[in-house]
């Protein structure tokens, strides 16, 4: 599948990374809007499983490596999709700003196996702590909303 790639930014004043694409109704930003640096993390490192915004590489096309793709994206999604997240419950969403802060802190994401074949997607000591820190603050978000 590939995504029509629209430049619109994704919240005012960020800067979107080179394939992002335009947020759907559900997406985290329309209800969090996420810093321009973080959200720049999460689509090199993340969105490829966590969104609706799959990039597939060149290398899907042979398989099975699309089949195995397609099984860790499906598989990603169903934990966690930031194209559906504005539309969790502030229960389930909560649980997950909790556990991207421990995933990322236990280098636990993104998986290994991705790190292997996408090296760009590692995450440095400063990038962890920056995705472990808005994870915090989306849950304290969360935690406390708006009236
Ligand atoms: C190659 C695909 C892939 C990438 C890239 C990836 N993930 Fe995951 N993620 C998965 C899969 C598959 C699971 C479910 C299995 C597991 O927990 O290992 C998962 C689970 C999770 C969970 C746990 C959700 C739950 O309910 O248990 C969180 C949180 C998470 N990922 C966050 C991230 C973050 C943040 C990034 C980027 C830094 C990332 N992931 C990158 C595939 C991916």
């Amino acid at each position: 599948m590939v995504e029509q790639r629209t430049h619109k930014p994704l919240v005012a004043g960020s800067i979107p990374a080179p394939g992002a694409a335009a947020p759907g109704p559900n997406d985290l930003t329309v209800k969090h809007p996420v810093p321009a640096n973080v959200q720049t993390i999460l689509d090199r490192a993340c969105m490829d499983c966590h969104s609706n915004h799959t990039r597939y590489p060149w290398y899907a096309e042979v398989q099975p490596v699309r089949w195995w793709l397609d099984l860790d994206i499906a598989d990603g999604k169903r934990h966690l999709n930031f194209s559906d997240y504005g539309a969790y419950s502030v229960k389930r969403a909560t649980k997950k700003a909790e556990e991207i802060g421990s995933e990322v802190r236990e280098h636990e994401m993104p998986p290994m196996t991705y790190s292997w074949m996408h090296p760009g997607a590692r995450l440095t000591p400063e990038e962890i702590r920056l995705l472990s820190d808005w994870s915090a603050r989306l849950r304290d978000e969360l935690g406390a909303p708006k009236p």
